[in-house]
């Protein structure tokens, strides 16, 4: 049985009572530190679950294998989406927290894995901010699950190299053909978050009564 000491993460209590918990996943070459700030920016008061992504691609922590820049191990990421939700199940339960009531906030390589989540595990989360996501089974169509209900801010650059504009919109075609809620944020920058697009999904989250 998977428990929580399954990742590598840091855990922060909920400093607010009945605090949602954001669950945070750092980009290729990041770890369970990086993206603490934003948690706290995003949710000020929420309790933060942050584990650390357990592929080593040349030293650099990923949450699934790519055979490439852009090109993934589809297999590899159902694998390992599968680990992670029951570790994220495993430390809802040992830190006592809300399963209705987890967010998950990725960059990058975490955002196409909280996608992941999204599609191949449509019940556990409450809903996402996605930065700089793409489509994360590729070519292969996500089964028709129901994530209405599930509310998902995507915030994506139009000339983005690495993540495509084409693929943002696909993913926010997916989530949204699937009864998710989604808000789409585009900006003219590339694989970055632009200090607007922030602000943004900090106007989101509080409207959204997670
Ligand atoms: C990926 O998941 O590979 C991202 O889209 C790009 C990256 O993490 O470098």
């Amino acid at each position: 049985m998977t428990t929580a000491d399954a990742f590598v993460h840091v855990f922060e209590p909920a400093s607010a009572p009945g605090a949602p918990t954001v669950l945070l996943l750092h980009g290729t070459g990041a770890d369970e530190h990086d993206l603490l700030p934003l948690g706290r920016a995003l949710a000020p008061g929420a309790a933060l679950l942050s584990p650390r992504g357990k592929v080593d691609e040349h030293g650099a922590n990923r949450w699934f294998r790519r055979l490439r820049e852009g090109v993934f191990d589809v297999d590899d990421l159902i694998a390992r989406a599968a680990e992670l939700a029951a570790f994220v199940t495993a430390a809802t339960r040992a830190y006592d927290l809300d399963p209705g009531r987890i967010v998950a906030t990725g960059f990058s390589n975490g955002a196409n894995t909280a996608a992941a989540l999204l599609l191949l595990h449509p019940d556990l989360l409450a809903g996402a901010v996605l930065l700089a996501a793409g489509a994360p089974l590729q070519d292969r169509e996500p089964d028709p699950v129901d994530l209405s209900g599930t509310r998902v801010f995507l915030g994506s650059g139009e000339t983005d190299p690495i993540t495509t504009i084409d693929q943002a919109r696909l993913l926010a075609a997916q989530l949204g053909e699937r009864g998710a809620e989604v808000t789409a944020r585009e900006h003219p920058g590339g694989h970055a978050v632009p200090p607007r697009v922030l602000a943004d999904a900090r106007r989101w989250w509080q409207g959204s009564a997670f």
